[in-house]
C-alpha cells in the first residue's frame, strides 16, 4: 500500500486507467470505516484501485468545535487500511489541500443542508461538500463509498453528484455498531467507560420511537418530544431527535420508508445516530 501526501504523487500513481474507488475519511479509523474500504474493494474488484483519503477538514468545523483535538492517528490508520485491502492512502496536510484560503466553495441547497445537522452546525455541509468535491477532482474516482451513519451527509453528497453530473457512483455502507448497539465513531474515543454505557441510550431511544410509530402512534411531535425527554432525563442534551421520510428527510408520512435521526451531547461529546424503519 502506498501513502501519498501530495496531489501530484497521487495522480501519478492513479494514472493508467484502472477503475478507482474512493473512501473519504478524517482518519482515526474504526471497523465502520474499514467496512467501507472492503465495500469499495468489492465494487472495483481485484484489478481496481481502492483509495482512502485521510484529512481532518477544518472547513467543516465551527471555531468552537473539536478540530484541534480531533484524533490524528495516521500510522495506525495506515496499518488498518493495509489490512483491509486498501491500495493507496491520500493523506494531505492543510497546505496541500488549502494552499490558499478556499474562497470557492460548494453551497448545497438549504432544504437539504440547513436542516438537522446543518441547523445545529451552520456551514457544516458547505465544508463537507467543498472538501468532497475537491477530493473527487483530485482522485477522479469511478465509485465513492459513504456511510449511512452520517445519513444526511450521504444524501447531500448524492444530490451534489446528481446535480453536478459528476460521473461517480455513490455507494452507501451500513452503520457498523458495537455488539451492544453503539454506532462506531471516532468521537466515541472522547467517552469515559461509564459514558460508553450511557451512550447506548441513543440508539435505543431511536428504536423505541420507530417501534411506537410502527405500533400505530402518529403524533410525531409527541413521539419526538418524549424521546428527547428520555435523553434529557438521562443527562443528555439533545439537539434533535426526529422521524423523517428517507427520501428527502421531509416530515414522516404513512406508507413511505422512514428514518429516525438524532444528535445529542453526552458531556462534551456530540454523537449522532440514525435508524431506518
Ligand atoms: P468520518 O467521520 O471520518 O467518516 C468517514 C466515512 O465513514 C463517512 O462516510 C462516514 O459516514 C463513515 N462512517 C463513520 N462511522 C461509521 C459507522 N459506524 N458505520 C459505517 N460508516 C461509518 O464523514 C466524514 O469523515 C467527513 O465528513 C468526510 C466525508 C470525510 C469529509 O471530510
Amino acid at each position: 500500500m502506498q501513502i501519498h501526501h501530495d496531489i501530484a504523487g497521487l495522480r501519478a500513481a492513479l494514472a493508467g486507467g484502472r477503475t478507482v474507488a474512493l473512501v473519504p475519511t478524517m482518519g482515526n479509523l474504526h471497523d465502520g470505516h474499514l467496512a467501507l474500504v472492503r465495500q469499495a474493494r468489492e465494487a472495483v474488484g481485484p484489478d481496481g484501485l481502492v483509495v482512502a483519503s485521510i484529512f481532518v477538514n477544518r472547513l467543516q468545523f465551527a471555531p468552537h468545535e473539536d478540530f484541534d483535538r480531533y484524533p490524528r492517528t495516521l500510522a495506525r490508520d495506515a496499518e488498518l487500511l493495509a489490512g483491509a485491502g486498501c491500495d493507496l492512502v491520500f493523506a494531505p496536510d492543510e497546505a496541500e489541500m488549502y494552499p490558499e484560503p478556499q474562497g470557492y466553495k460548494v453551497h448545497p441547497p438549504a432544504e437539504l443542508a440547513d436542516i438537522l445537522e446543518g441547523h445545529f452546525r451552520p456551514g457544516f455541509f458547505i465544508g463537507v461538500c467543498t472538501v468532497v468535491a475537491k477530493l473527487f477532482n483530485i482522485v477522479q474516482p469511478d465509485v465513492a463509498v459513504f456511510g449511512k451513519k452520517d445519513y444526511q451527509q450521504l444524501m447531500v453528497i448524492r444530490r451534489m453528484v446528481a446535480q453536478m453530473a459528476l460521473p461517480i457512483r455513490i455507494l452507501a455502507g451500513e452503520t457498523a455498531r458495537s455488539d451492544a448497539g453503539l454506532a462506531l465513531s471516532s468521537r466515541n474515543g472522547y467517552l469515559s467507560a461509564e459514558q460508553k454505557e450511557q451512550a447506548l441510550l441513543l440508539s435505543r431511544t431511536l428504536k423505541t420511537l420507530i417501534a411506537r410509530w410502527q405500533a400505530g402512534e402518529r403524533d410525531t411531535d409527541r413521539l419526538e418530544a418524549e424521546a428527547m425527554q428520555t435523553l434529557r432525563l438521562a443527562g443528555w442534551e439533545p439537539d434533535y431527535l426526529t422521524l423523517r421520510r428517507q427520501h428527502d428527510l421531509g416530515p414522516a408520512r404513512d406508507g413511505e420508508p422512514l428514518v429516525a435521526l438524532a444528535a445529542a451531547k453526552l458531556g462534551a461529546t456530540r454523537l449522532i445516530d440514525n435508524i431506518e424503519a
